[in-house]
């Protein structure tokens, strides 16, 4: 799917496919270089990480596993609640592992910091986090991302793996939606 196919629906693209592949190879040159001689576990987060774990974990040149989870946060409309429920675990056993969390955005930040809380109990050699995009809110929650790929306005955005009602995810970049898609 491109911009052509979304015709009117379509406002406007933030990042491009080429932007983001850029940004990419630099997190993975940087990721590549703190775990240098060190086994690494990501954890893509169900469904919006799919397009960045994809892409990011074929940049990585160190060895590293892939598992996934799904989680769903309650909440109204395009807002999270931060009560959130698990709806496929990971296959891997984390004790002792290195892992480190993929995540397509960062918006309130309560999903993550929740996931954060969650895995660590599990108690993982280390724990970080890799997310594409983040907006301003993430600001208010106490969580450390440590490789972030854009800092977004706190627009609602579609694209390389996010959706609006399950749509769009398979949009190559980053845009937002005319006004008239929500109803607007
Ligand atoms: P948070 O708990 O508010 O940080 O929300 C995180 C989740 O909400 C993300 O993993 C996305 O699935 C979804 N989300 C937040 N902002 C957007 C957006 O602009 N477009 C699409 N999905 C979003
Ligand atoms: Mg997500």
């Amino acid at each position: 799917m491109d911009a052509s196919d979304m015709g009117v629906d379509l406002n406007e693209i933030l990042l491009t496919a080429e932007q983001i592949d850029a940004r990419l190879s630099e997190m993975a040159a940087q990721i590549d270089a703190d775990y240098e001689g060190r086994d690494l576990l990501l954890v893509g987060v169900l469904n919006g990480a799919v397009m960045a774990m994809a892409d990011l974990a074929r940049k990585l040149h160190n060895r590293a596993n892939m598992d996934w989870m799904a989680v769903s946060s309650y909440g109204s409309g395009t807002k999270s609640s931060g009560v959130v429920r698990i709806l496929k675990d990971l296959g891997t056993d984390i004790h002792d592992r290195h892992v480190l969390i993929v995540e397509d955005i960062i918006d309130s930040g309560l999903t993550l910091s929740w996931l954060v809380a969650n895995l660590r109990s599990r108690e993982p050699a280390s724990l970080r986090i890799a997310a594409v995009l983040r907006k301003p809110d993430a600001a208010k929650v106490a969580v450390d991302v440590d490789y972030v790929g854009f800092e977004i306005p706190n627009e609602f955005v579609v694209g390389f793996g996010l959706d609006y009602a399950d749509h769009y995810r398979n949009l190559p970049f980053v845009g937002t939606l005319a006004p008239h898609v929500y109803g607007g």
